[in-house]
């Protein structure tokens, strides 16, 4: 049921709420937004097959936002089916790239047109500062649909020299139906940089967002019909992890999954991939990212950026440079300035002009994050700052800074995802280097020195997919991203993502050569 008609669907059947409706009146937004939910398939909102429903919860109190209709793993089933019917009739290779790329603009403007709104929706259910995700997460999510847009009438193959009996060409075809699973620490951004080469390359998705801020996505449904997507074009499923995930993840009907969430579900998507019909995976997972500030560093440049690294988004993000080492010569002095930018960190309402950490996602990761900050006391690190619980209500976090912690420390060795850092003292360039790759991860690293060689040569030498010279969380929709080691597999953003939703065929066309003889 969808649009109008949803109100209908309530009277006469349903009890769920398949609506959602909210008045901003706040200090940095005022307006209002009205739009249906539900289980997203073949371009309607529905009721989930189990009629079951998800608490949407606000983290600033615990509050419930509202109820969504919960996808199961039967609502997969049905999303796969209607994919690949769009697919095989109005999609894929049914619809040219240059069409497919005028819906694409057409929704990065009518998501611009609402811009506010979507901040705001992100900053509602994530706790996120609206701020924050005015200026970085809505522009950079719309900018990633454009740079896709551009990219879907420009996919192509090569024509490969052989003989002159002989013309091979390839051609990068659309895969089909593809999964994509995203979490909740930038909930629009993720989407569309999910869909943004999944849609460019021809291809029908069915799309998990997290079931904590499902928010924006089920928004984005409404602005998907309004521009002309054709149905079955993307389908979202919002639902949990051991239900549409596995089913994704599990699905024959689906040829490529594409995650990004913490290392060990990521090991659990592609054993699924690999018992069920040997899918594609990518994999953007977990990391633990050193930022390395030489002696000869700018000091309050590397102060500033080594404050955003770890603290924009509260911490969660999996790029967070979490652990912070400083050459032994500027290391009082880095401290110092560090944690006094720290001590200006005010927490609060999300919707506050002059919020900067706004509470963690939920319950769950605020336990998660205190059990790190115990466990670091507990092993002998040193709170240089913060530390202490949270006195009000929400999932807030402290922001903590630790010092003396030993490499074999849970607090520099596992992903934190809050506002909780390391500062860690070294003394030459070869010993730094063996720390920074002391760790499963290899996500993203940052180097910060005035000498050019040095910065280069150690940003050669660092095990991670981004590296960052005199800046840290800096990316670019075209440069692509993506981690070493146990942080995932394959790359997103860029020209590189398209790779990941193309089979690429060789067609070898004879011009009249006999077989061979031997
Ligand atoms: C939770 O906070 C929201 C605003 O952020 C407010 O509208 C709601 O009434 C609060 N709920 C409780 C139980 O305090
Ligand atoms: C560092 O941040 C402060 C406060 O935002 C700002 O005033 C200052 O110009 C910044 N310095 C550099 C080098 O970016
Ligand atoms: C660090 O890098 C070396 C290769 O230079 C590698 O053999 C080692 O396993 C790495 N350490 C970790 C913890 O990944
Ligand atoms: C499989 O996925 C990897 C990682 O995303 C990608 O590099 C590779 O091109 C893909 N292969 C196929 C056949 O799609």
């Amino acid at each position: 049921m969808d649009g109008e008609a949803s109100s209908v669907y309530i009277v006469l059947y349903s009890v769920m709420p398949t609506s959602f409706s909210h008045v901003f009146d706040t200090p940095v937004y005022q307006g209002k937004t009205s739009f249906p939910t539900g289980v997203f398939i073949n371009g309607q909102f529905r009721d989930g097959s189990e009629d079951t429903t998800i608490d949407v919860i606000n983290p600033t109190n615990g509050s419930t936002i509202t109820k969504v209709p919960e996808a199961t793993a039967k609502d997969v089933d049905i999303a796969v089916e209607a994919a690949q019917k769009a697919f095989e009739t109005v999609w894929g290779l049914n619809r040219p790239g240059s069409e497919r790329s005028r819906l694409m603009i057409k929704l990065a403007s009518a998501m611009e047109a609402c811009a506010d709104e979507l901040a705001a929706l992100d900053a509602l259910d994530n706790g996120k500062t609206f701020n924050w995700a005015k200026a970085i997460d809505v522009p950079f999510a719309i900018e990633l649909i454009r740079y896709y847009a551009g990219w879907a009438d420009k996919i192509h193959g090569q024509v490969m020299e052989t003989t002159e009996g002989k013309l091979t060409y390839t051609r990068h075809e659309p895969i089909g139906v593809v999964g994509q699973i995203i979490p909740w620490n930038y909930p629009l951004m993720m989407m569309c940089m999910k869909i943004g080469p999944a849609l460019a390359t021809g291809n029908c998705v069915v799309l998990k967002p997290s079931e904590f801020t499902p928010l924006s996505a089920l928004r984005m449904c409404s602005l998907l019909k309004e521009v002309g997507f054709p149905p079955g074009v993307v389908n979202v499923l919002v639902g949990y992890g051991h239900t549409v995930g596995n089913a994704i993840s599990t699905h024959n009907g689906i040829e490529k999954v594409a995650f990004t969430g913490s290392t060990l579900t990521g090991r659990k998507v592609m054993e699924a991939a690999a018992k069920s019909n040997l899918k594609n995976v990518t994999l953007e997972l977990g990391g633990k990212s050193p930022n390395v500030i030489f002696n000869d560093a700018d000091l309050e440049q590397a102060v500033n950026w080594s404050f955003w690294g770890i603290f924009w988004n509260h911490g969660q993000a999996c790029i967070a440079g979490s652990r912070i080492f400083v050459q032994s010569g500027i290391y009082d002095k880095f401290l110092e300035k560090f944690t006094e930018k720290t001590k200006t960190i005010k927490m609060g309402d999300p919707f506050a002009a002059d919020t900067y950490q706004g509470p963690q996602v939920s319950n769950i990761q605020h336990d998660r994050i205190t059990g790190y900050i115990k466990s670091g006391k507990e092993q002998g690190a040193t709170v240089h700052y913060g530390g202490e619980p949270y006195s009000g209500e929400g999932y807030f976090v402290n922001p903590t800074i630790f010092v003396d912690a030993k490499p074999d420390m849970k607090i520099m060795q596992e992903e934190i995802f809050g506002p909780v850092c390391c500062v860690v003292k070294f003394e030459d360039e070869d010993d730094v280097i063996r720390q920074a790759n002391d760790t499963i991860y290899g996500l993203a690293a940052a180097v910060f020195s005035k000498n050019i060689d040095r910065a280069l040569s150690v940003a050669h030498k660092l095990k991670a997919g981004s590296i960052w010279v005199n800046s840290y969380s800096h990316i670019s929709v075209n440069a692509p991203f993506g981690g070493f080691k146990q942080s995932g597999i394959g790359r997103e953003f860029g020209e590189e993502a398209l790779h990941n939703y193309v089979n690429v065929k060789s067609v070898h066309v004879n011009l009249g050569l006999a077989v061979p003889e031997v």
